[in-house]
């Protein structure tokens, strides 16, 4: 079977089991799980995603409907973990298959995460 057929199938079957659970895709690039699952997991579930911000650029270029909320950071930065808790349960943050138009996340100048 297709790794990305498994990985789907486990990812809809713990979100199914835990409607609060949070996805983090860490150097999502341009993987379209949330779209392929939209509509199969419970609204309450977060999906976020992280890289580097010249792909996140580019995914909002080629994903403009996104329904991942997607947070353009390096994963070697000490405190990217940190700086998306604040965003987990943030009332613009949504599901797959909760509705459209998804600005991905940019950072301000101070480096902290805000919508755009
Ligand atoms: C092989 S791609 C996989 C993309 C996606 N997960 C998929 O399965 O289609 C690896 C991704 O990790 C990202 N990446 C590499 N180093 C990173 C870092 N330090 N911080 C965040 N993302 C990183 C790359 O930009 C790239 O989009």
């Amino acid at each position: 079977m297709h790794r990305a057929i498994v990985f789907d199938e486990l990812t809809a079957a713990y979100c199914r089991a835990r409607s609060d659970a949070v996805v983090v895709s860490v150097g999502i690039g341009l993987d379209t799980r949330a779209e392929r699952l939209a509509g199969a997991l419970p609204p309450s579930v977060t999906w976020l995603g992280v890289d580097m911000p010249d792909v996140v650029e580019l995914r909002a270029t080629l994903l403009p409907r996104d329904r991942a909320r997607v947070f353009p950071t390096s994963i070697t930065e000490p405190d990217w973990a940190e700086r998306l808790l604040p965003l987990v349960g943030h009332s613009s943050a949504r599901a797959p298959g909760a509705g459209a138009g998804s600005p991905a996340w940019r950072p301000a100048g101070n480096g902290s995460a805000t919508t755009g």
